[in-house]
């Protein structure tokens, strides 16, 4: 519970090596996320070329932050894998925000880039890892260690808590 309520979009990091037990322990989490009739329909690209972390920054005006950042995750969703179609962008939503927690739980700093629906970043991710297919790219992690502690944010809202009726 920690972790949920002490996570934070971490866009400014340090120059420090995320470790590969580090980046293995993160993909545990992300593949113990819940999905639609087990299906598990998710596939990680692991980025840590300083060339192409850079690259990646020409996903969208707010990907700036992969400049310094010390890995990024490329979630995607494997079409050919779905059980019940229709649901693999949840599934591999759930993936993303259990990444993000484990990167909290680890003391490092993320923040999760937008990539589906915008047609205009699947495309450019597809287009620069020749993804195939039934490959279709999700989110982006970019991931690093933070240059300071965030404050976390009470944001329970009991406007959105409806009781028994709307
Ligand atoms: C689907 C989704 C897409 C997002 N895309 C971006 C993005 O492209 N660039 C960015 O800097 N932050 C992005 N964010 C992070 C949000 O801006 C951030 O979660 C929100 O401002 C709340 O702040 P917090 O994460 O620190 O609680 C995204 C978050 C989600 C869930």
């Amino acid at each position: 519970m920690d972790a949920i309520f002490k996570r934070r979009s971490i866009r400014e990091y340090i120059e420090k090596e995320v470790t590969n037990e580090q980046i293995t322990a993160i993909l545990h989490a992300g593949m113990s996320a819940p999905s639609a009739g087990n299906e598990q329909p998710w596939h990680f690209l692991v980025i840590k070329n300083r060339q192409k972390l850079q690259e990646l920054m020409g996903l969208s005006p707010y990907a700036k932050m992969l400049d310094k950042a010390s890995v990024a995750i490329l979630v995607c969703g494997d079409l050919e894998k779905q059980k019940h179609e229709g649901y693999w962008m949840i599934d591999c939503a759930a993936a993303t925000e259990n990444m993000l927690l484990e990167v909290t739980h680890l003391q490092l700093g993320a923040v999760w880039l937008g990539v589906y629906p915008r047609v205009e970043r699947m495309k450019f991710l597809r287009d620069y890892f020749s993804l195939p297919n039934h490959i279709e790219a999700f989110s982006l992690i970019s991931i690093g260690y933070p240059t300071k502690e965030y404050d976390s944010i009470n944001r329970y809202n009991p406007e959105r808590v409806h009781l028994e009726k709307w």
